[in-house]
């Protein structure tokens, strides 16, 4: 009986205990549909003339979600690290970032620093000032991180449904862990984007950025050389609208610092161009009807595919194809979202890794 009482206290401690982590701002109960925050995070190392790209695109650009209802932005990789400032509307947030361009004064005094960027990313799910739960955060990486604990970080994001994407420099300097921003971006359903430095804009208007767009399908799986495989099948949960569907791939090579061999060709050591030509095929399990969608290559666009297309309602069987330029095994991960204009999803895509 004693046993049984105290089975009863510690059950009901626990249930006292998700009670309190359910209240306010905290909450990790949410749907794509619910209020949230966007966050802007961008390493002062960028040029400030490719990140201001970014800033007059957004003027002319697409419409912010009625979801986020706060849109935050921080600038990091600076010798004082800054508050994460948070704004109403897209206005005050672009008006307050064109004050806050990257600035050289503001650098760590030495290339070869770890960027900050994980603490950032910490500092964000720590703040009550905005709902952390499902929001959205765009990453612009000049800089790589040293040492990253990828477990801790991951398992905080992914309690509160977040989704990161960076956009990395392909040439980027600082630390050496290129792969930990992968594993970041990869785990929790987003996307490490590398792009040359004129177009690291475009790894964040491509990707889910502050507009309406939901992810209805993620997968992550391994390849090599040229063949078809056949991927989880997805669910399309609106009729006639128009998906993007966005791919980012890497190799299975590592960066590593101390061999100036392979320091000296960073690059080539830490993006795979060796991808010719990638397919993917959608055929509807009701109607047969078959979608196929070829990705596009545009330039500046190192380790990122994207294409769209029209997709009817149903469940939707995927075929991928694809051809390599040498034997090496890539990492490919393969997302689909709800273009700006068409309804959010009110469930979350299931992690899958
Ligand atoms: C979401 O935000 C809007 C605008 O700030 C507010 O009017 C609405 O009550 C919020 N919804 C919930 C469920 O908190
Ligand atoms: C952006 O800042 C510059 C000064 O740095 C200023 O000349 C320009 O008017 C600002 N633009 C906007 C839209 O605020
Ligand atoms: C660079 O900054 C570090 C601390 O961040 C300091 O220890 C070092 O002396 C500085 N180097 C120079 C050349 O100023
Ligand atoms: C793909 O390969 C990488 C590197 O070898 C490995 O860490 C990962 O677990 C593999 N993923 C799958 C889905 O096999």
């Amino acid at each position: 009986m004693r046993a049984l009482q105290l089975v009863l206290f510690l059950s009901f401690l626990s249930f006292f205990d998700a009670c309190l982590v359910i209240s306010g701002f905290q909450n990790d109960k949410c749907t794509p549909k619910d209020n949230t925050t966007y966050l802007l995070a961008y390493s002062n190392d960028i040029d400030s003339e490719y990140f201001s790209r970014l800033y007059k695109s957004s003027k002319v650009g697409y419409p912010v979600a009625r979801k986020f209802v706060k849109l935050a932005r921080v600038r990091f990789d600076v010798r004082e690290p800054e508050e994460i400032e948070y704004y109403d509307n897209l206005n005050e947030f672009l008006s307050d970032t064109n004050y806050s361009l990257p600035d050289p004064r503001l650098s760590y005094n030495s290339t070869s620093e770890g960027s900050d960027v994980v603490s950032v990313l910490k500092n964000f799910l720590g703040k009550t000032k905005s709902p952390i739960c499902g929001s959205k955060i765009n990453v612009l990486m000049k800089r790589l991180p040293t040492e990253v604990d990828v477990e801790s970080i991951v398992a905080k994001l992914r309690k509160f449904h977040v989704e990161v994407y960076f956009a990395i420099s392909e040439r980027p300097f600082g630390g050496n862990t290129l792969e930990s921003l992968n594993e970041i971006a990869f785990k929790t359903n987003g996307l490490s984007t590398i792009l040359t430095d004129e177009k690291l804009n475009m790894g964040v208007l491509h990707t889910q950025h502050y507009k309406e767009e939901t992810l209805i399908y993620a997968a992550n799986f391994n390849v090599s050389g040229k063949g078809t495989i056949e991927l989880p099948p997805m669910t399309v949960p609106y009729d006639r609208r128009i998906f993007a569907f966005l791919m980012s791939f890497k190799d299975d090579r590592k960066i590593l610092r101390n061999d100036p061999l392979i320091y000296d060709n960073y690059e080539f050591a830490a993006v795979s161009d060796a991808l010719q030509s990638a397919t993917i095929t959608c055929t509807n399990t009701v109607t047969n009807t078959e979608f196929v969608y070829k990705y596009g290559v545009y330039e500046g666009y190192v380790n990122f595919r994207r294409t769209g297309g029209s997709l009817d309602k149903g469940i939707y069987t995927m075929k991928f194809e694809y051809e390599y330029a040498n034997q090496d095994v890539e990492r490919l991960f393969i997302r689909v979202s709800t273009l700006y204009n068409t309804p959010t999803v009110d469930y979350w895509v299931p992690y899958d890794n």
